[in-house]
């Protein structure tokens, strides 16, 4: 219990300290350097926006793609290779650190080298370049004996596909994540503080009031901070965290928009949509080619908070407003939620994919229901199925569920250095 506290007062230190590293560093160097009236074309938007023709009903022809030639692959169901080179951008509030720990436990599994901060910071804050849009080697801790061949990124970055490449092993795959807007902005303002920016804390319904009017409170914001982006990077937050060119994050051209979404759609291998978390996590599995068990997660979720006025229905007018200025992230989840429900008609078709879904799900339950019981006499023994082969759920396992991301990093960053140890050792034998 003692220790829980002290868990929770770090926590609540870190999670101080990164909003304010957030409310300083978010004009960082892109923000800074980005004239959003005379760059509106960036040699992202020439290599792969423009090169379409802009009269297109692209959202139209995106359809289209997706029910025909860019339909998701025909796997075959006896695929033996588990994809082992990913990059999970971590997009805040959106069930992504729940979806973290799957996936650092997936790597801690396959001994996989992980990108992670240069500082002991970073790995108490999970933060590795974000807000930044770009993102080095230099970045990144070497290990002594790996090096800088990273197959695992899972802390919080900004996607760009050139830059991730260029640090990670060939033929990474990239998972995004995505939450409905509306539910999105209720989490993302109140953890972020957003009623201290907006010095409206003391107001019965904060983010109501904000989205009011919302370039009130960003204009005065900004004229309190000095600075002229807060607020409005606020808007479409999940859009720019997912990797959409930061420079047109507020255009008002859907063929624009719709390009960009399509080019995105292509670089992702999947997008979690955070509401239909069980369906996207066997649909990751099938894409992934992993068994059943790396999907395992706990029930109980993460950084949740409990503030009666995150809740408050929004009235019409706040609703329209909030379309209105994140039009972009409505898009973009829309697009990519009917995604994963072509890609679950792709997989109903004779491979199974509901009764995988209700399988999953029934087990996560028991698997959850076995790990809150007390002094369990022997582990839960799970059979093989079509999608999982035999294992055993014991104590360790459940340990596993209930870490943190951050608790999970630092376990795969010392698997690293002794493995870094064992290899000079040994090579201090050979030699
Ligand atoms: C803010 O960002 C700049 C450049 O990205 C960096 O040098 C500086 O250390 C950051 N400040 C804080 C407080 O993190
Ligand atoms: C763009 O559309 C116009 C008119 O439909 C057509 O003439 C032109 O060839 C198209 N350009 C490209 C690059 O598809
Ligand atoms: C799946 O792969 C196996 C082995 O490579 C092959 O024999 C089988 O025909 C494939 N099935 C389909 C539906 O492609
Ligand atoms: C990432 O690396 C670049 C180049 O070395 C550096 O300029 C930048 O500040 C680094 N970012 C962070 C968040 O440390
Ligand atoms: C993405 O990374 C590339 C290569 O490092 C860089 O040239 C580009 O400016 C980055 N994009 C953005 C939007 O920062
Ligand atoms: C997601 O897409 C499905 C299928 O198009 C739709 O029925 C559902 O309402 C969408 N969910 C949300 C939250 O928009």
């Amino acid at each position: 219990m003692a220790v829980r506290a002290r868990v929770k007062v770090l926590w609540s230190v870190f999670l101080c300290l990164s909003s304010l590293l957030l409310v300083m560093n978010f004009s960082g160097a892109m923000w800074g350097k980005l004239d959003m009236g005379t760059l509106s074309l960036s040699s992202w938007q020439q290599q792969h926006v423009h090169q379409q023709n802009s009269s297109d009903a692209v959202l139209g022809r995106g359809d289209r793609l997706l029910t025909s030639e860019l339909s998701v692959p025909q796997r075959n169901d006896t695929c033996m290779d588990p994809v082992t080179n990913f990059v999970f951008i971590k997009v805040h509030k959106t069930a992504s650190a729940s979806t973290a720990v799957v996936l650092l436990r997936f790597a801690y599994k396959h001994h996989m080298i992980m990108c992670y901060p240069r500082t002991s910071w970073g790995i108490a804050g999970f933060r590795l370049t974000f807000p930044s849009t770009e993102i080095y080697k230099s970045n990144c801790s070497r290990s002594k004996v790996f090096g800088d061949h990273f197959n695992f990124l899972v802390h919080h970055t900004v996607f760009n596909k050139t830059a991730m490449d260029a640090i990670m092993k060939p033929g990474t795959k990239y998972i995004g994540i995505m939450r409905e807007p509306q539910s999105h902005i209720r989490s993302w303002f109140f953890y972020n503080r957003h009623h201290r920016i907006y010095k409206n804390q003391g107001h019965k319904n904060p983010l109501g009031e904000y989205l009011d009017n919302p370039e009130y409170f960003e204009d005065l914001a900004s004229k309190r901070t000095r600075r002229t982006d807060i607020g409005v990077h606020d808007r479409n937050k999940q859009a720019f965290i997912m990797g959409f060119p930061p420079d047109l994050l507020n255009t008002q051209d859907t063929g624009i928009m719709d390009r960009a979404i399509w080019q995105l759609h292509q670089w992702y291998t999947f997008v979690i949509i955070s509401e239909y978390y069980e369906e996207s996590l066997v649909m990751l599995r099938r894409k992934m080619c992993w068994d059943l068990y790396d999907i395992l997660h706990s029930t109980k979720k993460i950084h949740e908070q409990h503030t009666p006025k995150k809740y408050i229905p929004f009235t019409d007018k706040q609703l329209a407003n909030h379309k209105r200025i994140n039009a972009l992230d409505y898009r973009m989840y829309d697009f990519f939620n009917r995604t994963l429900w072509k890609s679950v008609e792709e997989e109903e078709r004779g491979k199974g994919f509901w009764e995988e879904v209700a399988y999953f799900k029934a087990l996560v339950e028991r698997v959850n229901t076995y790990c809150l019981t007390p002094k369990n006499e022997r582990p839960m023994e799970v059979p093989s199925s079509k999608w999982n082969k035999p294992f055993s759920v014991t104590d360790g396992f459940c340990k596993g569920l209930s870490r943190t991301p951050k608790e999970w990093a630092r376990r795969l960053f010392y698997q690293m250095a002794r493995r870094d140890k064992i290899w000079k050792k040994s090579s201090l034998v050979v030699a």
